[in-house]
């Protein structure tokens, strides 16, 4: 497949998004009104929002939080996709009715900050924020850009990296969305979570789960969760593994949802020169954070 030159590639691309109040949207599934709506939003107490920047371990997260929310995908739970689990505030593709669906209500989100219902912003309803090494984020995103069908060529991936640190790709720029929430936490009940620290122990970040949510579930139940939740399992779950989105809204020819599910896959991608430009961007926009780094940026490749 040919790849595109930056010009052709631009004028692609805005065909295919919009950007509003600072963000990229699919133009086909969202509108203005849609994300203007969201502010308004009635939030009530026991809902729960996952909210993350793309390729950061969503849908991965949708999963886990459905199981413990159905208990292990039981009540109707166990027949019905991901999404319609944990339904997009602001790409609700199957329009479900928020309004009538039974609480706990779970959803899903990639709005920055400042987009969010208003409401979570006092503390109504809890967020569970997951986010994962830059590095590893580009290059999922990467791969997903190209499995859309609406763009007719390939995508250059030294143009993808430039769209990607100038924040010109869907949900804007990875370091604004991150340090956003970052800052904002004393206005959200929030709880941080990270890929790289999933793949490493899920039981504990499914057990912080349980505790940050006041859920209780016995041992066998959390053992339940975590096998349903692991990356093989998830593969051959067809409700969770996002083959169920129709070809014309993501081409499966071209790639799957869950593509590898690794931790430091950037290494197999990006040359020593653009790992270092990436290292000097992600110090310039980050370094004042008082966070610790939630990512060893050069960590080891592991399964
Ligand atoms: P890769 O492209 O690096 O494989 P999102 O859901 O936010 O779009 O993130 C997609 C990324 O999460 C993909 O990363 C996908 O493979 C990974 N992922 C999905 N389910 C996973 C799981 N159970 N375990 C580990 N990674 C998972």
């Amino acid at each position: 497949m040919a790849t595109m030159d930056r010009d052709a590639l631009y004028e692609e691309l805005n065909a295919t998004y919009f950007k509003y109040k600072g963000i990229y949207f699919e133009t086909e599934f969202t509108s203005p009104e849609v994300i203007d709506a969201i502010e308004h939003m009635e939030i009530r107490h026991g809902d729960v929002f996952l909210v993350t920047y793309p390729k950061s371990g969503t849908v991965w997260t949708q999963q886990i939080l459905s199981l413990i929310l159905n208990e292990g995908h039981r009540n109707g739970a166990e027949q019905i996709t991901n999404i319609e689990r944990a339904p997009w505030i602001e790409y609700n593709i199957y329009n479900v009715d928020f309004k009538s669906r039974p609480s706990p209500r779970l959803f899903s989100s990639h709005l920055p900050y400042y987009l969010l219902p208003k409401d979570l912003r006092f503390r109504m309803g809890k967020i569970i924020y997951v986010s994962r090494n830059p590095k590893d984020v580009l290059v999922s995103f990467y791969h997903f850009y190209n499995m859309n069908p609406r763009l007719k060529c390939k995508i250059d991936w030294e143009i993808f990296i430039d769209l990607f640190i100038s924040g010109k790709v869907l949900s804007g720029s990875w370091f604004d969305h991150v340090r956003g929430l970052y800052t904002h936490k004393e206005d959200f009940d929030i709880l941080f979570l990270t890929y790289e620290d999933m793949k490493k122990d899920l039981r504990s970040n499914v057990l912080k789960i349980c505790k940050f949510l006041d859920i209780s579930l016995d041992d066998k139940a959390i053992d339940i969760v975590v096998e349903k939740a692991t990356f093989k399992n998830m593969k051959d779950d067809s409700l969770a593994n996002y083959e169920f989105i129709p070809n014309e809204l993501l081409d499966k020819n071209k790639g799957t949802f869950l593509r590898k599910g690794i931790v430091g896959d950037w290494k197999n991608t990006m040359t020593v020169a653009q790992s270092e430009m990436f290292d000097k961007v992600f110090k310039e926009k980050m370094g004042d954070l008082p966070m610790k780094i939630m990512w060893e940026l050069n960590e080891e490749t592991a399964s």
